[in-house]
């Protein structure tokens, strides 16, 4: 198929990510089970790791992990249908504190993010990240041929490309960059800027979800190197006798599949559903999903929220937003900072605004089934998606692929990679303009059902043209003509 024939060029494929597609781990029995994550890039990418027979490179972070193994630290993966092969990479306790929650995600998070006063450098921790690079790259190394194609993904490995091609002239490399990069003014705040670049520059294809992020990614080589050649209207940079060509492929989401849950969640489940976290299945519906980080703008969402209360008592008892959580880097104070502010937040505003059988604001932060999550979403009448930064942002895309029946309307910040595509047709707010926030939830709660229907019609097609498959084989039609280029 189309994405198989566009890797055709390349004897196989080998993908790096921090996180694993399978994770094995006891459960209270004892019994080792596999963790699979729902939705994302490791269960997008996963069905043509499949297809390919591919092997992918990851962090074993499951208690259960090791014994999985073999001598080489590998393990087959689907565990019901082996198909490729997942390669286990260990990290001790340093490691992770270095690498994961120190140079990844106190550094690069929020400088990416152009949060530069929140960054929190650490020498040490920049040692240890480089280590890990270090020992990723040889992972991939001793599993690389000379026609490999070897994607890495994201900000944990900035380092990796050019410590694989220290060892690897062969490989083609490419990378997926998934957050934000920021402007030259932004990043030059890195005090290891000049190693980061180059590290990255060692991939043959880097990507981005927007052309303005490549913008920004150039205009740092630019300022940062006097020998390199950059030339952005074709997206290459020059650099001795290397090539990177920087382009922006906007990922998406599995639209087919999202459908199908969201369907699934039938009206008895539903009430059932809503019964279980307290609201009634009938009010008018407001859903926010996010990882709790500083980037997704909760407490402007909720400053937004009880404003709107405030000036419309009149939707007291009949607007309920339900915020799903899901609690993240938590050690990191920046995070347990948002993880306060959030909760006094809604703390406060249910303590305004909640009557005897109604709350405004419903926090859910234990896991919910496919079948829940998409059928919030599909229930949800408004989706407010607010993030203050955001490389893309999914939950925007999910929640339109989930508008299987009776559309509602999204609320997307001007500040997510997602405006791009979904902009015209989506509810655009300013996260931080609390009263113009407040209005375009009043806009969104009593908008005609033609306008609904026509903006949510507009939203899934362009959700459907670009979907996760699409995103893929782009990126594979890229990495071919690349690999063509090199060979000449
Ligand atoms: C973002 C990053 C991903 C990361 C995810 C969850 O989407 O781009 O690389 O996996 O957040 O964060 P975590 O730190 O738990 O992996």
């Amino acid at each position: 198929d189309e994405q198989s024939d566009a890797a055709s060029v390349h004897d196989d494929l080998l993908v790096i990510s921090n996180r694993q597609p399978y994770r094995h781990r006891y459960d209270d029995d004892g019994e080792v089970v596999t963790d699979q994550p729902v939705g994302g890039l490791t269960a997008g990418l996963d069905p043509v790791v499949q297809r390919v027979d591919g092997t992918w490179v990851a962090w074993g972070d499951g208690d259960a992990d090791e014994e999985m193994v073999d001598e080489d630290d590998c393990v087959r993966v689907p565990p019901d249908d082996p198909s490729y092969t997942l390669r286990r990479v260990w990290l001790d306790d340093e490691d992770i504190e270095g690498y994961y929650y120190g140079f990844s995600n106190r550094v690069l998070w929020p400088l990416s993010h152009g949060l530069v006063g929140t960054m929190e450098y650490q020498e040490n921790h920049w040692q240890q990240y480089r280590e890990v690079n270090e020992v990723f790259a040889e992972a991939v190394a001793e599993n690389a041929g000379e026609n490999s194609l070897v994607w890495f993904q994201d900000y944990h490995f900035a380092l990796a490309p050019r410590f694989v091609r220290e060892r690897a002239p062969g490989p083609t490399l490419m990378q997926f960059w998934h957050i934000p990069w920021p402007d030259w003014d932004t990043f030059r705040a890195c005090p290891v800027r000049e190693e980061v670049l180059d590290g990255l520059l060692a991939n043959d294809l880097l990507s981005f979800h927007v052309p303005r992020y490549c913008e920004n990614f150039l205009g740092c080589v630019d300022a940062c190197f006097d020998d390199a050649v950059v030339n952005e209207s074709t997206g290459e940079v020059q650099r001795g006798s290397e090539t990177t060509r920087v382009r922006a492929f906007p990922m998406g989401v599995d639209v087919d599949r999202i459908d199908e849950e969201a369907a699934a969640c039938t009206d008895e489940e539903w009430v059932e559903f809503a019964e279980q976290i307290g609201i009634d299945p009938d009010v008018t519906l407001s859903v926010g999903v996010d990882r709790l980080d500083y980037t997704k703008g909760i407490p402007e969402r909720l400053a937004a929220l009880e404003r709107f209360f405030e000036e419309h008592p009149d939707w007291q008892g009949e607007l309920t937003h339900v915020q799903k959580l899901s609690e993240s880097r938590s050690r990191i104070p920046a995070y347990g900072d948002v993880a306060d502010r959030v909760e006094e937040a809604i703390e406060r505003i249910n303590g305004r605004f909640a009557t005897d059988d109604w709350q405004p604001v419903v926090r859910l932060d234990s896991h919910l089934t496919t079948t829940q999550l998409y059928g919030l979403y599909r229930r949800a009448d408004i989706a407010l998606v607010s993030p203050v930064r955001d490389g893309m942002n999914l939950v925007a895309k999910e929640y339109v692929a989930a508008q299987t029946d009776d559309p509602g309307v999204l609320l997307l910040s001007e500040l997510a990679g997602a405006e791009d595509e979904l902009g015209e047709f989506a509810l655009s707010i300013a996260p931080y303009d609390t009263a113009s926030f407040a209005d375009t939830i009043e806009q969104a709660v009593t908008m005609a059902e033609d306008e609904r229907r026509e903006r949510m019609a507009n939203l899934r097609a362009a959700v459907a043209a670009n979907d996760v498959d699409q995103w893929m084989a782009d990126i594979f039609e890229e990495a071919r003509q690349v690999r063509m280029a090199r060979e000449r």
